[in-house]
């Protein structure tokens, strides 16, 4: 992934899990289908693609330009028009040729896709960070400028966890087709760094949940973080940190009506208990880029981070990772794809 040097403690993290599979002999009229993506660097040659694995700045093109009514993004930062002729750019000073090898193009295209979306009165709603320099949210500006149909907000998770940035990166387009992974609205992102991510296609369900995620975000940003953040002291961490006011850090006789929904009632833990059982999509979801080719229903899950906008209901992107490591029978793989 890439992102800055600096990294918050808090990261707003996103995933998606499959938790098992049960071949169960029929398919699924929901018609759901997933394919892996991925980002390779332009100039390696000896790294390719993996078969049946799609390009990131094709799915994210293909997300904008099937669009028709929705296109909900959360975005760390923007970066997709390269700035060779900016002096304050990392860009400065390359050739237009040699920015074309570095595949720039890909972000230019992706961009375009967004306004053309925009263009066709898609409404396009944009959760962001605050962006990284020299031009921090202007290409996201220049999207919401002059049309009432995008909506771009920065939404600072600094106000209400003391840090933290919206770190996920996903495209739910039509409320159906969508991208989570670690790709940036960046070109690098497309074609100079290694990125993976999941593609998912006519999956209603998991894309109402996710909106439902998205809309608390969305939330969020409107609230006045000072009316509704404590400060507490975290016994576990040994530290004062500020956290929301319906946090389970917070002893439950003083904790606030949570103002996004669902609101639920959990008993007092220090800190957060591990959810065995979160919300779980049973849905069958193919998966035209593998081998695999019997149509099975799958238990799968989004988990989310930080514990705050759980509810009790959304699995912790920490325990989704466990239960990952942990589902790996005797003798079997674990792959993982790291920054750090
Ligand atoms: C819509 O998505 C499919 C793949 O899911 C892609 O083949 C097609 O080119 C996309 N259409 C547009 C207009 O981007
Ligand atoms: C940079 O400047 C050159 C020369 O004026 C121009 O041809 C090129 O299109 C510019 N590139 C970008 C990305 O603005
Ligand atoms: C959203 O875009 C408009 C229009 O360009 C701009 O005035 C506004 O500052 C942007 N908002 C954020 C939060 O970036
Ligand atoms: C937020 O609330 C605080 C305290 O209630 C108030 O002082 C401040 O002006 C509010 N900020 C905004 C942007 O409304």
């Amino acid at each position: 992934m890439a992102l800055p040097h600096s990294s918050p403690f808090f990261h707003l993290l996103l995933a998606f899990f499959f938790l098992w599979h049960l071949p169960l002999g029929f398919s699924d009229q929901s018609n759901c289908q997933a394919w892996l993506v991925q980002s390779i660097p332009t100039d390696m040659p000896d790294l390719q693609l993996v078969p049946g694995v799609l390009s990131t700045g094709d799915v994210l093109q293909w997300l904008a330009g099937n669009a028709t009514k929705s296109l909900d993004l959360t975005v760390q930062y923007w970066e997709l028009l390269a700035g060779p002729n900016d002096s304050n750019s990392g860009d400065y000073g390359y050739s237009e040729a040699k920015m074309k090898k570095f595949g720039a193009d890909v972000g230019r295209e992706v961009y375009k896709s967004l306004i053309n979306a925009a263009d066709r009165n898609v409404d396009i709603r944009i959760i962001q960070h605050s962006g990284l320099y020299p031009n921090y949210v202007q290409e996201a500006s220049d999207l919401a400028a002059g049309r009432t149909n995008v909506k771009n907000i920065t939404l600072l998770l600094k106000n209400w966890w003391g840090t933290g940035i919206v770190y996920s990166k996903v495209w739910v387009s039509d409320n159906k087709d969508i991208y989570i992974g670690s790709a940036n609205n960046d070109w690098k992102s497309l074609t100079q760094v290694k990125e993976l991510g999941i593609y998912l296609v006519g999956c209603t369900k998991i894309a109402r949940s996710l909106r439902h995620y998205i809309n608390n975000l969305w939330i969020l940003s409107t609230l006045n973080s000072t009316d509704y953040t404590r400060t507490i002291f975290d016994s576990q961490w040994q530290a004062s940190r500020k956290v929301p006011c319906w946090s389970n850090f917070i002893p439950k006789e003083e904790r606030c009506r949570p103002p996004l929904h669902p609101a639920r009632h959990v008993p007092h833990v220090n800190g957060y208990p591990i959810i065995e059982d979160p919300a779980t999509f049973d849905i069958s979801i193919e998966t035209p880029g593998m081998d695999a080719s019997t149509a099975s229903s799958d238990l799968s899950y989004l988990s989310f981070s930080p514990p705050e906008l759980l509810f009790h209901n959304f699995q912790s992107d920490e325990q989704g990772w466990i239960e990952t490591i942990k589902s790996v029978e005797n003798g079997g793989t674990v792959r993982i794809s790291t920054m750090d």
